[in-house]
């Protein structure tokens, strides 16, 4: 037999093979255990001695030539292939990206960039105090000492762990904890907005277990209310950016104020529905209760550290979410927590929509 013939005409058979399934459909037909060259493997057992030292070897080139020819034939298909690939995936990397579906900004991040922009016009730092309180900065030292009946209308979740300072911690029910808080951290005078989150067991259309304040506090020498009023109109006046906001204090109560001001603003009936501005008093104009506030109670002021003969000053606390619906049109207050894709989208701001005084503080996205 000539063994090299045969290797010739496998080697040209897998040169000739033009893909990777040919070059193993030949290694089988070659070298499988029923392939050709396997079986002239197998009639070295059938050979005298001195045949089998002549053909031996050949028969063993001609197994590894035709492995060496099968395993370079697939490995240049293969490199190849990865050729042809990286030729027809090519990235043209000054494409635009493609159109993701974006994040955007919640109105209620928003309106406290609003605030946090407007008030800083003023001269108000921001403050802040944690969410887990424990009830002497919640309620004893504003004025609410246990068994003061006011603490029965915040609906506070409690936590069973008792307080470190006596009572035990409590989500707080209101931003109004930083006034002290601030006080004792940072004595007088002081102007301050406190944005957060607060916590009372209450749920329906307009009430959600959790929801947002803004603490205001003017701590300083000679405040009266006058200084409150000025600052809530031009505060209301920059939010809802009209001047025709006209507002209405109500004699109010509360533990920590002294006198405590209810603040309705003014709204017109406009087809139905309620736009802020002008006097509630006009032919279909009516009040919207917006804030309470008052002058800081004396009480408070003491357990500041503050000498309240020395100092005096106003607070306020409004809700984020309720100026929010008011600005932006929302009626479901249980929608802001919902994380609905649509929802965010459509009343969601730009991140690159900062409010800023110069181009209107709430511009919508
Ligand atoms: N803390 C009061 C509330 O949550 C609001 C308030 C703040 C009233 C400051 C007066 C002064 O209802």
């Amino acid at each position: 037999m000539d063994y090299a013939a045969t290797g010739q005409a496998a080697q040209a058979r897998i040169a000739a093979a033009q893909d990777l399934e040919s070059v193993e459909r030949l290694r089988i037909e070659l070298l499988g255990k029923q392939g050709s060259i396997s079986a002239l493997l197998k009639t070295l057992g059938a050979m005298s001695p001195d045949q089998r030292q002549a053909q031996g070897p050949q028969i063993q080139a001609l197994r590894e030539g035709v492995t060496a020819a099968l395993a370079d034939r697939k490995a240049a298909l293969e490199g190849a292939a990865l050729e042809a690939r990286l030729a027809a995936e090519q990235l043209d990397l000054t494409l635009p990206a493609p159109d993701l579906p974006k994040g955007s900004v919640h109105p209620v991040s928003q309106v406290m960039d609003e605030l946090a922009e407007i008030f800083a016009d003023m001269g108000f730092a921001v403050a802040s105090g944690p969410e887990i309180e424990d009830d002497w900065h919640n309620f004893t030292a504003l004025n609410m000492p246990e068994s003061h009946p006011a603490r029965a209308m915040h609906d506070t979740f409690y936590f069973p762990d008792a307080a470190p300072n006596g009572g035990r911690m409590v989500l707080r029910t209101h931003t109004s904890p930083v006034q002290i808080r601030t006080m004792l951290a940072e004595g007088a005078p002081l102007r301050i907005i406190a944005p957060g989150r607060v916590y009372r067991s209450d749920s329906d259309a307009t009430h959600t277990p959790m929801f947002h304040q803004v603490e205001g506090l003017v701590i300083d020498k000679g405040i009266h209310l006058g200084h409150l009023k000025w600052t809530l109109e031009t505060f209301l006046k920059a939010f809802f950016e009209r001047e025709d906001i006209v507002l209405r204090l109500r004699p109010s109560y509360f533990p920590f104020t002294e006198p405590s001001v209810e603040v309705d603003v003014g709204f017109a009936l406009v087809k139905g529905k309620r736009v802020l501005g002008g006097s509630g008093d006009a032919p279909d104009h009516g009040w919207m209760e917006l804030l309470g506030s008052g002058m800081v109670n004396r009480t408070v002021i003491e357990f500041g550290g503050l000498d309240p003969d020395e100092w005096q000053g106003f607070a306020f606390g409004i809700g984020v979410d309720r100026l929010a619906m008011l600005k932006y049109g929302m009626d479901d207050l249980r929608a802001f927590f919902d994380g609905d894709q649509r929802w965010l989208a459509h009343y969601g701001f730009s991140a690159l929509d900062v409010p800023t005084l110069s181009a209107g503080v709430g511009t919508p996205a």
